[in-house]
């Protein structure tokens, strides 16, 4: 079942996210500090749990993201978080579809990400080089159109993210 996050439900998606990223070898463990951080920011504007037999194995965050400085109703995908044990049976897939449903509903007008264009293609993603972050290049910065034309220029994601970053440059 997919459903909105609840005020109880932070730290049973802190602990997925950590468990999500631990394995993964780009992960430097900022991602669920990212999630409390995007949430005590304001900043969490869809979060979306799946829940199966009373636990959470899947999480999405959307957050507001600005192109070239300017608010244009992009939103950026991330941190994304599917228990290890449940991965590849299409989790992820439906988060991500009920998510950009639900930013639609909202008048969203895009949501870009950085990730592996191997995961995010098959949920409708695709690379584009007009839009940058960061000098990111390899197609990881992705986008989908949900209303009118595709935006160029380079990304900037919610505080929460940028500040992890500018730590680490
Ligand atoms: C990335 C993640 C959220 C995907 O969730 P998921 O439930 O496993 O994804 P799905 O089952 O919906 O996969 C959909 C498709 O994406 C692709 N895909 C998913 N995970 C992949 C991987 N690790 N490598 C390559 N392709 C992958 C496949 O095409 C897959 O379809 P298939 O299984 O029929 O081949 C999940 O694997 C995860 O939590 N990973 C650890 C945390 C992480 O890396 N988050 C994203 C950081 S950018």
């Amino acid at each position: 079942m997919i459903r909105p996050e609840r005020p109880d439900d932070a730290d049973a998606i802190h602990d997925l996210t950590v468990i999500a990223f631990d394995p993964m070898p780009f992960s430097d463990g900022t991602e669920a500090p990212i999630v409390r951080a995007l949430r005590a920011a304001g900043d969490l504007t869809v979060s979306l749990v799946d829940e199966e037999d009373g636990e959470i194995i899947g999480h999405v965050a959307f957050s507001p993201v600005t192109i070239d400085g300017a608010d244009v109703g992009w939103f950026g995908l991330g941190p994304i978080s599917v228990r290890p044990d449940h991965q590849r049976r299409g989790v992820g897939s439906r988060l991500v579809a009920a998510g950009l449903d639900e930013l639609r509903a909202r008048g969203a007008r895009g949501c870009a990400l950085i990730g592996n264009p191997a995961v995010y293609g098959p949920m409708g993603f695709v690379g584009d080089d007009a839009l940058t972050y960061r000098g990111l290049g390899d197609g990881l910065v992705q986008r989908v159109v949900l209303e009118g034309e595709p935006v160029d220029g380079e990304l900037r994601f919610a505080d929460a993210f940028e500040a992890y970053e500018d730590a680490h440059e």
